[in-house]
């Protein structure tokens, strides 16, 4: 059918998503990797469709469109991805090219990097920031290209999908999917954070990024698997109390599912010892001291400060305690005792020997002891003067 050699003669792919995009196409659609037109022009014969925008990354791909397509509805630009596209769609379209690279000389219609998958990942990064809120994304991908691994991109992209059809053809099964944003995407873009993407994953909580005010948000949600209760407005809660001491990341906003605080740009304590010098460890040590110290005295138990690795992040030679989320009242908060035994003990006290910084075990026991049945400030002097 075309007669370019660039361009992607459609095949059963093409067709199958043409059906679906016949059916949903509505508003304002894009057609990603247009090729010979095929979806662009489908959906451009809606009544409902205002207008279409057609990318190709072959110029070869446009210069064919534009000779070979005249249609007032379709504009056709080069572009890689969304590299020149500046506005939001209520319809994006994507066949991409899906195949795992064989060729040195790689082939931009059909092959998808060296697994396959990485256009498809690089697109659904990117796609939230092109669609409308209520927009929805056709996608089609093949069994060659490994199902989990698109949905896992899916996912952590907080997209919802649901299979429109799959069809088996010759040794491999075609997927189209279509793809929403999900009820979590559309709360944190309505509160204008954006460039949600899937950070890591804890056991109580999902961790996301974002930007926010020009600033790097952090996005914590409740992790659905998890039967944890109440801890994101727990830990909301908290967090605004403690930030007036100084303590805690910044906390931006709060909602019943999630909360979002200024996203610390630094390293966890251990690493952060491993790489320093003896000067700057002793520092950051008496820092987090002297942060657990105004805890105790305000009679808030942070919990799991017996082995606070990856709840301590150094930013510019200061740490900041993260995850506040088992925070609460006590009378006997055991915040300054808790990290006694993680100096003494564990991976950092194996860090700190080797950087020749001496803790006297047996000392810092009975001292520890001591400050428990009465946690003053000259009894906690004596503690931060071992360090
Ligand atoms: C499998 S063909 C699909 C063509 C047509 N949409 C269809 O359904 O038949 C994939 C198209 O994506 C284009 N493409 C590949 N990588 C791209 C990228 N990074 N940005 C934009 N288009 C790309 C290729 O040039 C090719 O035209």
């Amino acid at each position: 059918m075309a007669s370019c050699k660039s361009v992607y003669d459609p095949q059963e792919d093409s067709n199958m998503l043409e059906k679906h995009v016949r059916r949903l196409a509505r508003g304002k659609v894009l057609d990603m990797g247009t090729g010979s037109g095929i979806q662009a022009i489908a959906a451009a014969q809606k009544n409902e469709v205002e207008n279409v925008l057609a990318a190709d990354i072959q110029k070869g791909v446009i210069d064919y469109c534009k000779k070979n397509i005249r249609n007032p509805k379709i504009k056709f630009i080069q572009s890689d991805l969304f590299e020149k596209v500046k506005e939001k769609f209520d319809v994006i379209i994507f066949n991409p090219p899906y195949l795992p690279q064989e060729l040195k000389l790689k082939d931009l219609t059909a092959e998808g990097g060296k697994k396959g998958y990485e256009v498809i990942e690089k697109f659904l990064s990117q796609v939230n920031g092109f669609l409308q809120p209520d927009g929805v994304v056709l996608l089609v991908f093949s069994s060659l290209t490994k199902k989990e691994k698109v949905e896992e991109f899916i996912k952590n992209n907080l997209l919802d999908f649901e299979e429109l059809e799959k069809r088996h053809i010759f040794f491999e099964d075609i997927h189209a999917y279509l793809l929403k944003k999900n009820d979590l995407l559309k709360q944190l873009e309505a509160k204008r954070i954006s460039n949600v993407k899937y950070f890591a994953k804890g056991h109580r909580g999902l961790l996301f990024t974002g930007s926010y005010k020009h600033k790097k948000a952090a996005i914590k949600a409740k992790n659905p698997k998890s039967a944890a209760f109440g801890r994101i407005e727990n830990e909301a809660k908290w967090l605004r109390r403690l930030n007036s001491h100084n303590i805690g990341p910044k906390l931006l906003f709060f909602d019943k599912n999630f909360l979002a605080y200024e996203f610390i740009e630094g390293e966890f304590i251990a690493d952060y010892a491993r790489k320093s010098g003896k000067n700057s460890i002793k520092k950051v040590i008496k820092n987090v001291f002297h942060q657990l110290f105004i805890l105790d005295s305000l009679n808030i138990d942070k919990e799991e400060m017996h082995h606070p690795l990856k709840h301590i992040i150094v930013a510019k030679s200061r740490p900041c305690m993260i995850d506040f989320e088992r925070c609460h009242y006590s009378p006997h908060p055991k915040n300054v005792t808790q990290f006694c035994q993680f100096l003494t003990s564990g991976k950092l006290s194996f860090i700190l020997k080797s950087k020749k910084i001496s803790v006297d075990r047996n000392k810092m026991i009975k001292l520890a002891k001591i400050y428990k049945n009465s946690p003053s400030k000259s009894n906690f002097k004596k503690i931060t003067a071992l360090i």
